[in-house]
């Protein structure tokens, strides 16, 4: 069975950009394969560190994806910070990994860019991500297009450490890049990706009246000025939504509707409104009871966190003597 790493930054709450593109592969996924999907809150303090909010985002994202449907019976699911094994494999990956491929990562450039100091950790993230996917060994990573270019470095990482200390064996399989249902969601401006730091997202947990405030004033084909111009579904963004949360005849209606002039964009929107909340009605009703037991999901995580740690503290052991540190004899496993 081909095993599966995927992490996920403890942003607070999951819109349904995050839950289309992520969430619902991850669910998918964790049927057929192994699975160790992870919050991965070492990598959040790379961005501004809120130290006040950071537990509570966490908790809010495991909610979240427990009630999308990720099943701590059929994956490992866990908290990175709970694992420290992540952050001492980054440090032994560190001394394999080429200082310029760092600076040439887009996201650090970017990044870098819009700030004065720049951390250290903004430019050694890539390291900390191909340490989570070498830690467990996975084969195949999920991910976005956003982060090709990081699952390509772990791969440059992982030809490495297996050259430099594999003796032979390719130690560290070459992490691929799941990319298959990882598509884009355009936000509600119809502009950009939807991302919570823009502003144009809806969350997979707001309520039916909230849902309909964030969908009337969202963007549609700009060439319907008025009701009685004609509209082109394919270039509109309710439309795609509609494509995502809508039965197939309620799409092929609002297209046709649309392209004869036959109802206002309002309408339109209203529908989708609707069929949206239906949608994440029972995953909303699922986070309430999360929610009600909080103790319940530390709980999930903190099994998680003693299932993953098995298998990290395996595969460390063997890094560590095939990189020729002197094993300790302290407590067994450490
Ligand atoms: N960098 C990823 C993102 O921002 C999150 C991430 C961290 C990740 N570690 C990972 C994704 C390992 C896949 C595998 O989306």
């Amino acid at each position: 069975m081909p095993r599966i790493f995927s992490g996920i930054q403890p942003s607070g709450d999951l819109h349904i950009g995050n839950w289309l593109g992520a969430v619902q592969n991850w669910v998918a996924l964790q049927e057929r394969h192994e699975c160790f999907f992870a919050i991965v809150d070492l990598h959040a303090i790379t961005g501004q560190h809120d130290a006040a909010t950071l537990e509570r985002r966490t908790l809010d994202m495991a909610i979240g994806l427990l009630a999308s449907g990720i099943d701590p019976a059929r994956c490992t699911f866990f908290v990175q910070s709970h694992v420290p094994e992540h952050a001492e494999l980054m440090w032994l990956l560190t001394s394999v990994t080429p200082l310029g491929e760092l600076e040439r990562m887009t996201q650090f450039k970017d990044k870098s860019q819009r700030t004065e100091s720049i951390p250290a950790g903004l430019l050694a993230y890539p390291i900390l991500m191909a340490a989570d996917i070498l830690l467990y060994r996975a084969d195949q990573v999920p991910v976005g297009d956003d982060q090709l270019q990081h699952l390509e470095l772990a791969r440059v990482i992982a030809r490495r450490w297996n050259a430099e200390f594999g003796g032979g064996v390719d130690f560290f399989p070459e992490p691929q890049s799941l990319l298959t249902a990882a598509r884009r969601i355009v936000g509600l401006d119809g502009q950009a990706k939807m991302s919570k730091s823009l502003g144009n997202t809806v969350g997979i947990l707001e309520s039916p009246e909230e849902i309909w405030q964030k969908i009337r004033p969202a963007v549609t084909d700009p060439a319907r000025v008025t009701k009685k111009d004609p509209g082109t579904p394919e270039v509109c963004n309710v439309y795609a939504l509609h494509r995502h949360f809508s039965p197939p005849d309620t799409v092929s209606d609002v297209a046709r509707k649309c392209r004869a002039a036959e109802w206002g964009c309002i309408d339109c929107k209203r529908v989708l409104a609707e069929n949206m909340a239906a949608v994440l009605a029972p995953i909303r009703e699922r986070a309430e009871a999360l929610r009600a037991d909080e103790g319940g999901v530390r709980a999930i995580l903190a099994d998680g966190a003693n299932r993953a740690r098995v298998e990290a503290r395996r595969t460390l052991a063997e890094v560590k003597a095939r990189m020729g540190f002197l094993p300790s004899e302290g407590p067994p496993g450490r």
